[in-house]
């Protein structure tokens, strides 16, 4: 699948900041514990935002940046697992909201591993509907999936949204060289978030409704160290490139700690895994989106580069992919 390149990326968060040391005087907790053991200083956090107006600003700045106009556009995915309705889509939204009129638009919900599922889908839907332009967004409003009063949770996720503009460049040569995706729909209940319930009064079982996280932090943390380096190996090893050859890897940002230990696996030296789960804590399908659109305007990422993408979490999943930006 060498036939497709990002032509922009774009980023926006809530204006709120929310500091460990505020979220100290919420519930039990201290900047120190945080900080140790995950890396995370401040997030943003929502408030009059939503995740369809975060991704409407996404999509508006991707078309900005290039030479099209959004009636140009044939594919909006957005990967979320926070969205503003189960019906209709964040994406039918934004399409809406830009005036998209000729794109088609869905969701995509695999949680932190979304936007890297998403890249997967929306080549193949590109490809298999001889398509040249998609906006590809992840968007989160996770703060309204925590019970603030939850200091195992309540700490480590933040709000945002990053996307890109990916083209279909079946003549100048594009980029994406190899991908792993995996599900492991048995270690599923780890990690839950928005059980929707059923009041219908034919239920025989009437499952509660409750929005909130609930997460083995333990278990999930071994998922992670397992299956993200094996998975990242595995990506490497079908585009025939060593770690080393990689100029940069952008991790989901879920805890500073499961990044260096990647790297440790993968043995290749911190210098090429930036982190921002310091500012932003962990934005599940925004985060590596938000962190590539940072590494790009910061000219960290030049055209070129290798790049490794990779995603871990709910489901439990895990998405990485390898391309050339
Ligand atoms: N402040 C202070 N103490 C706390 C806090 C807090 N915010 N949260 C938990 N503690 C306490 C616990 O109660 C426990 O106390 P105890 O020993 O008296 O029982 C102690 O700290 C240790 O708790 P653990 O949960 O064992 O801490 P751990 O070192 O495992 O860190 C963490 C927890 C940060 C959640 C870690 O397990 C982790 O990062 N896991 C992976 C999470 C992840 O990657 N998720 C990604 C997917 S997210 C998605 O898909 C949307």
């Amino acid at each position: 699948f060498e036939d497709f390149k990002i032509m922009a990326t774009a980023s926006s968060a809530p204006d709120h900041v929310v500091t460990n040391d505020e979220l100290a005087t919420m519930m039990d907790t201290s900047d120190e514990w945080i900080t140790q053991r995950t890396g995370i200083k401040r997030r943003r956090i929502a408030t009059e935002e939503t995740t369809s107006s975060m991704c409407t600003d996404v999509a508006t700045q991707l078309i900005a940046q290039s030479d099209l106009t959004a009636k140009d556009i044939d594919l909006i995915a957005v990967a979320t697992m926070s969205p503003d309705y189960l019906t209709p889509s964040v994406s039918a939204m934004v399409q809406g909201n830009i005036g998209a009129d000729h794109a088609i638009a869905f969701d995509i919900d695999a949680a932190c591993s979304g936007f890297v599922y998403g890249l997967h889908l929306v080549k193949q839907m590109l490809i298999a509907n001889q398509q040249k332009n998609a906006i590809l967004i992840g968007g989160e409003t996770l703060s309204k999936l925590l019970d603030w009063s939850d200091r195992s949770t309540a700490v480590l996720f933040g709000d945002g949204a990053g996307g890109v503009l990916i083209r279909n460049t079946a003549v100048d040569k594009g980029s994406f060289i190899s991908e792993d995706l995996r599900t492991l729909g048995n270690l599923g209940q780890y990690l839950t978030a928005g059980q929707t319930g059923n009041p219908s009064p034919f239920a025989t079982d009437q499952q509660p409704f409750s929005p909130f996280f609930k997460m083995n932090g333990r278990r999930v943390y071994s998922f992670a160290v397992k299956n993200v380096p094996e998975s990242i190996n595995d990506a490497l090893k079908q585009a025939n490139l060593t770690a080393d050859e990689v100029d940069c890897f952008v991790l989901h940002q879920a805890n500073q700690r499961i990044v260096e230990r990647i790297a440790d696996e993968l043995a290749v030296s911190m210098a090429k895994f930036p982190i921002n789960i310091d500012e932003y804590g962990n934005t599940a399908a925004a985060s590596e989106p938000i962190l590539l659109d940072q590494l790009v305007k910061q000219k960290i990422i030049k055209r070129g580069d290798v790049i490794a993408l990779s995603g871990f979490g709910g489901g439990l999943t895990v998405g990485t992919m390898i391309m050339k930006y």
